[in-house]
């Protein structure tokens, strides 16, 4: 992926600049509140930077998501798709999804906006398919993550993708003007070599209208030599992650459903700093 090219031709999309001025384009602005909108949490700007990104995306790579809920970023990014390949991955686990109803509204929005385009849909937690040996056909382009907001997710987040990079990828990681992802791109940075926080599209507020909780772009270049496996502390904590904190997660997902006022307030005192924009 040209990444140079990429973040060349991001102020083109807007008549303006990007953190206060909508997307040139009116369509993604409908995709979020227009009469087809699309339920989701990602921003009109996120939508434009999304599908730019996949517009250049070389026929050689493939385009990855994580965390697709009911498709919104998903069925944005795909419009206009020649003969790009997309995988998106999604466990149906957050905000009280149930199953495979929430996989049937999916794949609703899917039929009605991406119906041309080449889309994957990998139902699983993401830290276990990204280990898959083969899963995907070639080196990812651009990985988009929406998936966990935890400290160890955000640093797994590039951990577990990083040996499916190609050798110059792009990488967009969401809600990154939350304090808990910065530090995890901070600690991440700190131990892997080839990887640069190159943009970041910060959100003026909780769930800025433009940009919600932010976008941040990072480039990786895979240093020579580089081994495409996990390191032992990294495949620790993604054996951790995968397997011991899903299940958690499940409990606790699974509790939010049955009691939302208190799981409401408990989420304020557990991630409430973590997650602040001033
Ligand atoms: C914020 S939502 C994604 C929003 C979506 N990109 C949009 O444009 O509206 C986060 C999604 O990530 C999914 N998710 C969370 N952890 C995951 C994991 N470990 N593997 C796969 N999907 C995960 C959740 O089920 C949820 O649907």
């Amino acid at each position: 992926m040209d990444t140079q090219a990429f973040l060349a031709s991001v102020p083109s999309l807007f008549q303006g600049d990007p953190r206060s001025t909508p997307p040139a384009d009116a369509r993604w602005q409908g995709f979020v509140d227009g009469p087809e909108a699309v339920t989701g949490f990602t921003g009109p700007n996120e939508l434009a930077v999304l599908h730019r990104a996949a517009s250049l995306l070389p026929p050689d790579e493939v385009y990855l998501e994580v965390g697709t809920f009911k498709g919104r970023s998903l069925c944005a990014t795909v419009q206009d798709a020649t003969d790009q390949k997309f995988f998106a991955m999604e466990n149906f686990l957050e905000f009280g999804m149930a199953g495979q109803e929430a996989r049937a509204e999916l794949e609703a929005n899917l039929a009605r906006w991406a119906g041309s385009a080449d889309v994957t849909l990998l139902e699983g937690d993401c830290f276990k398919l990204m280990a898959e040996p083969g899963l995907l056909p070639d080196p990812v382009g651009v990985y988009f993550y929406d998936g966990e907001h935890t400290l160890l997710s955000h640093y797994l987040a590039l951990a577990v993708v990083e040996p499916l990079l190609a050798d110059e990828a792009l990488v967009l990681v969401d809600d990154a003007t939350w304090p808990v992802v910065q530090r995890a791109h901070h600690q991440f940075i700190k131990r892997h070599s080839g990887w640069q926080v190159v943009e970041r599209w910060d959100a003026r507020e909780a769930d800025d209208p433009l940009w919600a909780n932010g976008l941040h772009a990072l480039v990786y270049r895979r240093p020579p030599g580089a081994r495409r496996t996990l390191g032992r502390t990294d495949e620790v904590l993604r054996y951790y992650q995968a397997h011991v904190q899903d299940r958690l997660n499940s409990v606790a997902w699974k509790a939010a459903a049955r009691f939302p006022g208190p799981a409401k307030e408990a989420a304020r005192w557990v991630m409430g700093r973590s997650r602040k924009i001033d």
